[in-house]
């Protein structure tokens, strides 16, 4: 079973629609996929509802996620941590404690714009159009991880 979380800030906008967009091309006998937040500040909560109604668009049901904040034991949990932002990346590495812990951290724009340290933008303070961006930078992203995998 491979193992891969998504991460961003409040894991109610980016990480959620990463998780499932991630989730629905994988084969989830042999993928887990999961998502948390730096920050704890909406702990409990649903997706936010645009993030929600984008997937709904898209065919994507996420209204099963619970945001929930990073701990250190999802460096020990998780193969690959995908990061939405330079922030959330800095955030990471600082809880990182070996080198193993530090490798399984990537931003997610790197699989689409390698070596570009691209972030996908924060959309909590945009219009939906900010969210359906969103949606497309990570479905470009995914889809390119899901071709990686399927092939190995
Ligand atoms: P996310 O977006 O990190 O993509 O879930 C945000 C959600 C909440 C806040 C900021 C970003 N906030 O400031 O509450």
């Amino acid at each position: 079973m491979t193992k891969v979380l998504m991460v961003c800030l409040g894991n109610i906008c980016r990480s959620p629609l990463a998780e499932g967009i991630l989730r629905s091309k994988l084969d989830s006998s042999k993928y887990e996929i999961d998502s948390a937040g730096t920050s704890n500040q909406h702990e409990g909560s649903l997706p936010d509802q645009r993030s929600i109604e984008v997937a709904r668009d898209y065919g994507l049901d996420i209204t099963n996620q619970r945001s929930r904040p990073f701990v250190k034991e999802d460096f020990k949990r998780f193969d690959h941590i995908f990061v939405m932002d330079t922030s959330n990346y800095e955030d990471i590495l600082d809880l990182a404690e070996t080198q193993e812990d530090r490798n399984k951290v990537s931003l997610i724009l790197d699989k689409i714009f390698p070596g570009e340290n691209e972030s996908v933008p924060d959309p909590y303070h945009n219009s939906i159009d900010g969210f359906k961006q969103v949606y497309e930078m990570l479905e470009e992203s995914c889809s390119v991880i899901a071709k990686e995998w399927d092939k190995s």
